[in-house]
């Protein structure tokens, strides 16, 4: 060959470019996580989740406002219960902590999307989520009876998005028809149908107060290693009349996500889970990295490889920096 290639050609001029990027971030990516707990005052920050809060009923206005200013489409909301016990009572109760917070949203925000998170580890005295037999296994269709009513619970309360995280089989299946029997056929399910047995939610047990007293959750999170049986768990979930799919982390999984995007023409959303913001945050806190170009080289990475929608901690500061850039 006595003629080589010139890919530095399209990349003289910032202009051009920036005419040819390929996948972009937007403000209207992005979905916020929101803790919110029924016992205390004031904000709580939470240790290793630095500039993320434990709000109350009161702090969480002043965070909605911001949310809304910033221009942030959807929040996800995890509520933190005064009170715990083996059934996790609270996540259905008409007054638990997340069915009081979705109607304080709604005044402010009539606008905003709400998705809830819908399974029970934050509200179990073991903190599992799903209910026990005697041995300490988590039963499958019990637990479904127990998710199926928190889903109707929240969308009573209002809830535009319901986004069951629990991992038991048919949890779709049945939270769809509880919806649609309980009157509420167009309420969503973001459905988060890969999920990982994963170290990284390490940051967010201490956010939601939801480790396991004993054992982990292996018997229902998928094995890390696995990728065959994520797209098993894509296909029944798919099958079961989900409208979003989440893959679970993302840093660690973006070859799932790019094996569901060949798969699916549904929406995918990928978490962007507490310990992965954890690292970064620590990290940028010792000036080691730099904040901004990691956050945003890591959420792109996420779009290239396949995802619509990115739940993530970082969406404040990601609203932030796309606009000063607009
Ligand atoms: C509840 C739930 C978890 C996360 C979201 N929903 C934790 C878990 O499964 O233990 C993790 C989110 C994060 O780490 O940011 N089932
Ligand atoms: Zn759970």
């Amino acid at each position: 060959m006595t003629y080589f290639r010139r890919h530095r050609r399209l990349r003289k001029h910032p202009g051009l470019r920036a005419m040819l990027q390929e996948n972009q971030l937007r403000i209207q990516d992005l979905i916020y996580p929101i803790f919110v707990k029924e016992e205390g005052e004031g904000a709580t920050e939470i240790l290793s989740m630095p500039g993320i809060y434990q709000h109350t009923l009161d702090s969480l206005e002043e965070e909605i406002k911001e949310v809304l200013r910033l221009g942030i489409p959807a929040v996800l909301l995890f509520g933190i219960p005064a009170e715990k016990d083996a059934l996790g009572s609270q996540a259905y109760a008409s007054d638990g902590i997340i069915q009081q917070a979705i109607p304080v949203i709604k005044a402010l925000a009539p606008d905003l999307l709400v998705t809830t998170d819908t399974c029970l580890c934050e509200y179990t005295d073991h903190g599992h989520c799903g209910c026990l037999d005697h041995a300490g296994y988590v039963l499958n269709d019990e637990s479904l009876e127990l998710h199926k009513k928190a889903a109707i619970a929240q969308a009573r309360a209002g809830a535009d998005i319901i986004a069951p995280s629990s991992a038991m089989d048919g949890f779709v299946h049945v939270i769809r028809q509880g919806l649609d029997e309980a009157g509420f056929p167009l309420v969503p399910i973001m459905s988060y149908a890969i999920k990982y047995s994963s170290a990284f939610y390490g940051p967010f047990r201490d956010a939601a107060d939801s480790a396991p007293s004993f054992g982990d959750r292996k018997t229902y999170q998928m094995p890390v290693a696995n990728r065959r049986e994520a797209m098993r768990e894509l296909a029944s979930d798919i099958d079961e009349g989900a409208d979003f799919v989440m893959v679970k982390p993302a840093l660690a999984y973006m070859d799932i996500i790019r094996d569901v995007r060949e798969r699916t023409d549904l929406p995918i959303v990928t978490y962007n889970v507490s310990g992965e913001f954890s690292m970064i945050k620590a990290a940028s806190q010792n000036a080691w990295i730099d904040e901004e170009s990691i956050v945003m080289e890591s959420l792109l990475g996420m779009k290239r490889a396949g995802a619509d929608l990115i739940i993530t901690y970082f969406a404040k500061d990601v609203a932030r920096w796309l606009s000063a850039t607009e």
